[in-house]
């Protein structure tokens, strides 16, 4: 498209010209050391702002004060010497044109109170949040007159560190746990009406801008309907935003709609994949057309034509693009060379999100490169020498090893058993809610055809074959196949959760489904399975069900399970089946003591993860120069792989992903992203 482009048109917030439509809202990716933002930090965004992106929204909940615990990794801005550290990514970003601001919050209640320095959690009531399970303290008079001033000093900072702007936190954060009746239970002069219940946010405006002056950008970040019982209603959330806007002391508005306090409510803020695409668009159009008032807004506005859409229909000032630039940050140079179509999509699945609850930082589930900027290149070098590279298997795996090699001028040739690429991907996509998942295959395939790798498809490789190509390196992504044979007695009677999800094996009426893998296989089969009429009872040897499919991802599949009476028991582990008749006896028993019980059904699904499917590894690996050996110090060191115990071998082989043990998409995308770009 051309610069009539309604995205690649400047905006102008106050003396700021911000030079296109397209922003990242604040997400922290819990890059942090010690609480400060440093070279990886600082790399992320610079990454972003070099992809062509107009603003950047640095941190996510940056800490005001001391009684704000990082609850995931976030950045202190309670101390001085995130000043320095903050400068630098500010200049690093301005270097490439983009502005940059930050999001400054108190979390109130959204904490807990073992972190950080052992303060207690405080809020505008005892009422503790689901979440995160603090009971807070109820605020005094001078923990309020203390949070003001954190305010002040952390604004101030963040106008000492060159940005150019701030935005204050207010959507299930100590702000708005003042605006919401649901969650300010105080009698004095900040509770009660929504004049009073406004206090506080109105007393932390007026003393940042006697810190900072008028000038200054200041927005808020804002809920506008928590649609709750009992909470901020659209009505009392418009008039909020008049009464701030009316203030005159802040510059912009960016639109929340719902609530956090739970997992499955955050979910429907930040939508994962199979649900709605913009879902709270149009309403922070209304904001926006109510308002009359700069407006910006995120909430899963993946592609390009909706963000478009927003900006040309007039609903939004900025649209907010987090994790699709998560997923690609280059969006906007593409859009500008008219490259659109390459842009890596976003899928949804929300593995980047559901990490940092879980303690971990922020990676997409099929971008390595992010958050690895000082490791993982964006775009691969070019190779100093081109190799014929043949790769089995055009799984997630197999692909990203064929992508970055022809990405880096390699002449790459793959081949596949099946008539497609997918692998286990495939599989996945077979759940209408993560369709999403594909495009982390198609792209692949897109990308390799542009670069003109050679597929062969409906082709089991065999090592002669293999040997007769005369490559110079051989990757193996051959995956896995389900390991069932968890039981001391039965094995033979079960059937694997893959079986259930590719329609192999049909669904019994009373099912038992032994879950000793924790991830979205067993919750795929149990909706199959649910959804087919059956009833479903998901065991596990785990002190909780599903571990690695995290809280938002756990959502949707709860939604479907629980209205369909799946029940899940959990610390027991199944040791037997015996067949009785046309039925089955499950014989189970505890890793805590030595309890056995029984119970009857007609169909037993176990998943277990994945072993091996090696046999054309082992079959190649004599003749390969390294013997299969992967030198890990020179993996980890960034160095080409360079192992040469068989001076008799022909090609160099190695094997990724899930052919050499189980685990998830973004560790067989990061395998072959880290043997390819140095080889
Ligand atoms: C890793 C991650 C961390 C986030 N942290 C914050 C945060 O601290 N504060 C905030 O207001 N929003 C946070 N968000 C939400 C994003 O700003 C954004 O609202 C959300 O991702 C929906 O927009 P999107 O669909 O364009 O990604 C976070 C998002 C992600 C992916
Ligand atoms: S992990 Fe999923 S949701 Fe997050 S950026 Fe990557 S593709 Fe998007």
């Amino acid at each position: 498209m051309s610069s009539k482009d309604p995205l690649l048109q400047p905006y102008q917030l106050k003396h700021l010209t911000l030079k296109n439509r397209i922003m990242t809202t604040s997400h922290e990716p819990a890059y942090p050391e010690d609480g400060m933002p440093k070279e990886r930090y600082r790399a992320y965004h610079e990454e972003r702002a070099k992809g062509g992106v107009a603003l950047t929204m640095t941190a996510g909940s940056a800490a005001v004060s001391r009684d704000s615990p990082p609850v995931f990794n976030n950045i202190l801005a309670y101390k001085d010497e995130v000043v320095p550290w903050l400068k630098d990514v500010v200049d690093s970003c301005h270097e490439h044109g983009a502005a940059v601001m930050i999001q400054l919050t108190h979390l109130g209640r959204r904490t807990g109170w073992n972190k950080g320095d052992w303060l207690p959690a405080v809020s505008p009531s005892h009422l503790r949040e689901a979440s995160h399970r603090a009971f807070p303290k109820k605020m005094e008079d001078w923990d309020i007159a203390r949070i003001i001033e954190d305010y002040a000093d952390a604004a101030e900072r963040m106008h000492a560190a060159g940005m150019d702007g701030i935005e204050l936190e207010a959507y299930g954060h100590l702000m708005d746990q003042f605006w919401s009746p649901a969650t300010n239970t105080l009698e004095s002069a900040y509770g009660g009406s929504l004049d009073n219940r406004m206090r506080f946010t109105l007393d932390v405006l007026s003393a940042i801008r006697k810190r900072v002056g008028e000038e200054f950008i200041v927005g808020i970040r804002c809920v506008a309907d928590e649609q709750m019982d009992g909470g901020l209603t659209k009505e009392e959330g418009m008039e909020i935003c008049t009464k701030l806007k009316d203030s005159g002391k802040i510059d912009f508005l960016n639109i929340i709609r719902g609530h956090i306090d739970t997992d499955p409510g955050l979910t429907d803020v930040i939508p994962v994949q199979g649900m709605a695409n913009s879902p709270h668009l149009d309403f922070a159009g209304e904001v926006r057309e109510h308002t009359k008032f700069p407006t910006f807004h995120a909430a899963k506005i993946p592609d390009v034509a909706t963000a478009r859409h927003a900006i040309a229909e007039g609903k939004l000032d900025m649209v907010g693009m987090t994790r699709a630039h998560i997923a690609d940050p280059h969006i906007v140079r593409k859009i500008i060379e008219g490259r659109e179509e390459e842009i890596r999509p976003c899928v949804g699945a929300t593995y980047c999100l559901d990490r940092i609850y879980q303690g971990g930082e922020a990676l997409c589930i099929h971008n390595v490169a992010t958050g690895r900027e000082l490791s993982v290149p964006h775009v691969a070098e070019p190779a100093s020498e081109k190799k014929k590279l043949i790769v089995v298997g055009a799984g997630p795996a197999g692909m990203e090893a064929a992508r970055v090699g022809a990405e880096r001028g390699h002449d790459v040739t793959v081949i596949e058993a099946a008539n497609n690429a997918g692998g286990q991907i495939a599989l996945t996509a077979l759940s209408e809610r993560r369709r999403e998942m594909m495009n982390i295959i198609d792209w692949r395939v897109d990308q390799c055809e542009r670069m003109g790798v050679n597929f062969k498809f409906n082709t089991w490789a065999e090592a002669e074959d293999v040997k007769a190509m005369d490559p110079d390196m051989v990757v193996i992504a051959t995956g896995g196949m389900p390991d069932t044979e968890v039981l001391t007695s039965g094995n033979d009677l079960v059937v694997s959760g893959w079986d259930i999800i590719s329609g192999d094996a049909k669904p019994g009426q009373n099912v038992l489904l032994y879950d000793d893998a924790g991830d979205h296989v067993a919750m795929q089969a149990a909706e199959v399975l649910a959804k087919s009429g059956a009833s479903v009872e998901i065991m596990t040897p785990d002190r909780t069900f599903a571990p690695d499919v995290m809280a938002m991802n756990l959502t949707p599949y709860m939604r479907e399970l629980q209205k369909r009476d799946v029940t899940f028991t959990v610390t027991y582990r199944l040791k037997e089946i015996h067949r009785e008749g046309n039925q089955l006896r499950a014989v189970y028993g505890s890793d805590y003591s030595d309890l056995t019980k029984e119970k009857m059904f007609d169909q037993v699904i176990v998943n277990h993860g994945t072993l091996p499917l090696d046999d054309i590894y082992f079959d190649l690996k004599p003749d390969s120069v390294n013997l299969g050996e992967l030198d890990h110090q020179a993996l980890l060191a960034h160095k080409p792989q360079q192992v040469n115990s068989n001076p008799d071998g022909k090609f160099q082989l190695f094997r990724i992903g899930d052919a050499v043990s189980a685990r998830n998409t973004h560790a067989a995308i990061y395998d072959a992203m880290r043997l390819m770009k140095d080889n």
